[in-house]
């Protein structure tokens, strides 16, 4: 593993060069096919994964095979950091959603180089405080709203995510719309659900679609009209 390449991790990038140094020379690289499960539930593990390339979903499900998606994650974002802070078993599953590649650091590695640098400390804990907020509103969404206006949270939580601080703009593309079966997942309701919802947006021209693309054409009305009044 180089340096440069753990630079270019956001939760890293405050490092000073000999502390990239010394991470790359005791992180490992793991590369996983779509679909495999990366951490499982309620499993020990010390480990935090960084992820390089590729896609996993953060899921929890029971056995029925009815499952949660907690959060989707790309390259640059990491997991695995709430058993290898606080020992205790993983909080969730998390599953490659396709080919991807990660590095790995043992917990006693990433703790003595957070020990070290107190800005990695900060982008750690910011990350965790983001995390927190975007939960609380997926709790609130599930809690007491209707599908409308769960489908509706998903998307602009999309569509936020995208968004890079340039201020509250009126229409918003999610240039590649997680597919149904996850929306649904995210939204707590089924695939078909999803599918009449989006449809009838759509025809109600509050969303446009293209394939995979998605453009909201108006956030505030469809967070006016469904994400707060359901
Ligand atoms: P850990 O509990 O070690 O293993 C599962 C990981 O999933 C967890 O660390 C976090 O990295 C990640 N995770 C758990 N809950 C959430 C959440 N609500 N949002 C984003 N990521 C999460």
């Amino acid at each position: 593993m180089k340096a440069p390449a753990l630079k270019s991790v956001p939760l890293f990038s405050g490092l000073h060069e000999s502390d990239l140094e010394s991470l790359a020379a005791v992180a490992s690289i793991r590369r996983v096919e779509q679909e495999t499960v990366i951490l499982q539930a309620e499993e020990e593990g010390d480990t935090l994964f960084v992820i390089l390339s590729g896609r996993v979903s953060v899921t929890m499900g029971n056995e029925d095979g009815r499952e949660v998606i907690l959060s989707i994650l790309t390259a640059g974002d990491f997991f695995g950091e709430m058993s290898l802070l606080d020992g205790k078993p993983r909080s969730a599953s998390v599953i490659a959603t396709e080919h991807t590649e990660l590095l790995l650091l043992r917990r006693a590695d990433f703790l003595y180089c957070m020990q070290r640098n107190s800005n990695l400390a900060t982008r750690l804990v910011s990350t965790l405080a983001n995390r927190l907020r975007r939960t609380n509103r997926q709790v609130e969404s599930l809690a007491l709203l209707n599908a409308y206006g769960r489908v509706a949270g998903v998307l602009l939580q999309l569509a936020e995510d995208q968004e890079e601080g340039e201020g509250k703009k009126e229409q918003s593309t999610i240039f590649e719309r997680p597919i149904l079966q996850e929306i649904a997942n995210m939204a707590g309701t089924t695939r078909e659900t999803v599918s009449r919802i989006l449809n009838n947006l759509e025809k109600r021209g509050y969303i446009k679609r293209d394939g995979r693309r998605l453009t909201i054409l108006d956030l505030g009305r469809l967070e006016d009209d469904f994400f707060f009044h359901p």
